[in-house]
C-alpha cells in the first residue's frame, strides 16, 4: 500500500505514520527526519536545508524531490511506503506522480491552537527518532528515550514563533494539494483530535474503507 500523510505541523502525521508503517510492514519515509539527519551530519544538502528549516520555511523543491526519488528507488519501498511530509507543494506532487502511483492520501486536520500545543510540547530522540509529548505522550523516565535511552531534545523549529511560520507555510503552499488529491479520488479526511490509539483506528478505517 502506498500512502501519503498530509497535514499541518504537529497534527500527528509522524506518530501515525510510524504505527501504520509497522502495521503494513512498509517503510516510514519522513522527509523531515531525512533532512534532519543531513543537517546533523553536515552534508552539502544538510547545509543548504538548515537555514530554511530553522526559519520554518520549506526547503527548495529540487533538493527534496531528488532526495525522495532516491529513497523510493530503494528495494524496501517496492512493496509500498508511508510518505510523511512529502509532497508539500504542487510541484512536488506533480514530480511524485511521475515516479509512482499512490493509493491513499490521509489529510489530517486539527484546530490551530492544538497544533501549537502539540509542537511546543514535543520531545524527540536524536538517536532513534522516537517522538514524545511532555503531557500527552511522555517517556517513562523524564527526558529519556524509552527505546534507546538517549537524552530527548526539543527540535529547533518547535518554538511557538517558528511553528506559527510553519503553519503559515502549510496554509500557503501545501493546502492546494487537498484539492489536487481530491480530484484524483485518493483523499481521505482524518480528524486528528483524540488520543493516539483512537486516531490510529480512524487511520485504519480510512484506508480499509477504500480497499
Ligand atoms: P517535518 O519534520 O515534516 O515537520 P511537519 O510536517 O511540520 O510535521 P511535524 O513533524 O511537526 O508534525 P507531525 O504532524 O508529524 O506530528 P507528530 O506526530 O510529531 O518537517 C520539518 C521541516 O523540514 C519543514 O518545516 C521543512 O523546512 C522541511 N521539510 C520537510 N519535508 C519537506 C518537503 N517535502 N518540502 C520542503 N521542505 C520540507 O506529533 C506532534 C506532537 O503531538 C508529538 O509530541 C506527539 O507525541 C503528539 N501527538 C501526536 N498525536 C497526538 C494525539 N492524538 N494526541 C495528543 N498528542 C499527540
Amino acid at each position: 500500500m502506498r500512502v501519503i500523510m498530509l497535514g499541518p505541523p504537529g497534527a500527528g502525521k509522524g506518530t501515525q505514520a510510524a504505527r501504520l508503517a509497522e502495521h503494513l510492514s512498509v517503510p516510514h519515509i519522513s522527509t523531515g527526519n531525512i533532512l534532519r539527519r543531513h543537517v546533523e551530519e553536515r552534508t552539502p544538502l544538510g547545509q543548504r536545508a538548515q537555514e530554511f528549516m530553522n526559519a520554518g520555511k520549506l526547503v527548495p523543491d529540487e533538493l527534496v524531490i531528488e532526495m525522495v526519488e532516491d529513497r523510493l528507488a530503494q528495494s524496501d519501498a517496492r512493496r509500498g511506503f508511508i510518505l510523511d511530509g512529502f509532497p508539500r507543494t504542487t510541484h512536488q506532487a506533480e514530480a511524485l506522480e511521475r515516479i509512482t502511483e499512490v493509493d491513499h492520501v490521509l489529510n489530517f486536520f486539527l484546530e490551530p491552537e492544538a497544533l501549537i500545543k502539540r509542537s511546543v510540547g514535543r520531545r524527540v530522540c536524536p538517536k532513534c527518532e522516537a517522538v514524545y509529548h511532555i503531557l500527552s505522550n511522555p517517556p517513562r523516565a523524564a527526558d529519556t528515550c524509552d527505546r534507546c535511552g538517549a537524552a530527548l531534545i526539543l527540535r529547533k523549529d518547535d518554538t511557538r514563533e517558528v511553528v506559527e511560520e510553519r503553519v503559515r507555510e502549510f496554509e500557503k503552499r501545501t493546502t492546494p494539494l487537498i484539492q489536487f488529491y481530491r480530484d484524483r479520488h485518493v483523499l481521505r479526511e482524518v480528524y486528528a483530535d483524540g488520543i493516539i490509539d483512537e486516531i490510529a483506528h480512524r487511520v485504519l478505517r480510512a484506508v480499509k474503507s477504500h480497499e
